[in-house]
């Protein structure tokens, strides 16, 4: 079975002592993942020893950068390169995240070399995509993920790809409340792989997760999870409550 993920993603909330007690209460609840099944925490960077050390003795259970600089080292004042989250034994970290493309105007080229970098320090990276509310009211959002991809991973071999998770999120259902239904998920999960499938292989397309962001729940993960090309959660306001993230990790197929 293709790998199933539930990613916390902290964002800029929660102090230091606050996060450590989500851990706690989170791994308090002991799931035992399966071999198919990881649960990731993407924690602000000051977190990451912290998080990495809470997990370090749990199976399938990880910690990750929410973001890293597409640049390899130098005169980058307040940025963390990827070298540094490898130093600390960091397995994945989330790239092109809407609101990094959003705030801090990052492009799909930048998001490419971030992804090389990713791949070139043996870190996993979780590549987001998605379309805004006008690009999904004009009907477009197919061809404009399908630029993404082709703009920032599609330079890939098909070796690499395979140690990619894809994150579909629709940014008009990112923190709204507003989820896209198991419908619309389904569709545009199923669409991602058939483009992967064309540019690659099937075979590839099968190993690749492929995730689904946007206001999941904990009373709506387990009816998202069971579409069968949705591969999990990238979680934002529900992974900040224990009970709610233990929920989204039990409703992993
Ligand atoms: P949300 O955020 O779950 O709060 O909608 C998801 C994300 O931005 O990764």
């Amino acid at each position: 079975m293709r790998t199933q993920i539930a990613a916390a993603n902290w964002k800029m909330n929660l102090t230091f002592q606050q996060g450590e007690k989500l851990l706690d209460d989170i791994l308090a609840a002991k799931i035992k993942l399966k071999d198919h099944q990881k649960t990731i925490f993407a924690v602000p960077y000051p977190y990451l020893t912290m998080t990495r050390s809470e997990v370090t003795d749990e199976k399938n259970y990880y910690a990750a950068g929410q973001n890293c600089h597409h640049k390899r080292s130098g005169a980058f004042t307040g940025e963390v390169s990827v070298e540094m989250l490898h130093s600390l034994k960091i397995n994945y970290c989330i790239v092109g995240h809407s609101e990094r493309r959003e705030h801090f105007a990052e492009t799909n080229s930048m998001v490419a070399e971030k992804v090389n970098l990713c791949l070139g320090n043996f870190i996993s990276p979780i590549f987001c995509c998605g379309e805004a509310l006008p690009v999904r009211e004009a009907e477009t959002q197919n061809e404009f993920v399908a630029q993404q991809l082709k703009e920032s991973l599609f330079h890939l071999t098909a070796d690499q790809i395979r140690n990619v998770v894809i994150a579909y999120e629709p940014i008009w259902a990112i923190g709204t409340g507003k989820t896209a239904t198991t419908e619309q998920a389904q569709e545009m999960h199923a669409h991602l792989r058939s483009i992967i499938a064309v540019q690659y292989s099937v075979a590839v397309a099968n190993q690749v997760p492929i995730l689904y962001g946007g206001s999941v729940k904990a009373n709506n993960a387990r009816e998202l999870f069971s579409c069968p090309d949705v591969d999990g959660g990238l979680v934002g306001g529900a992974s900040l409550v224990a009970a709610d993230f233990i929920e989204i990790i039990r409703s992993l197929k």
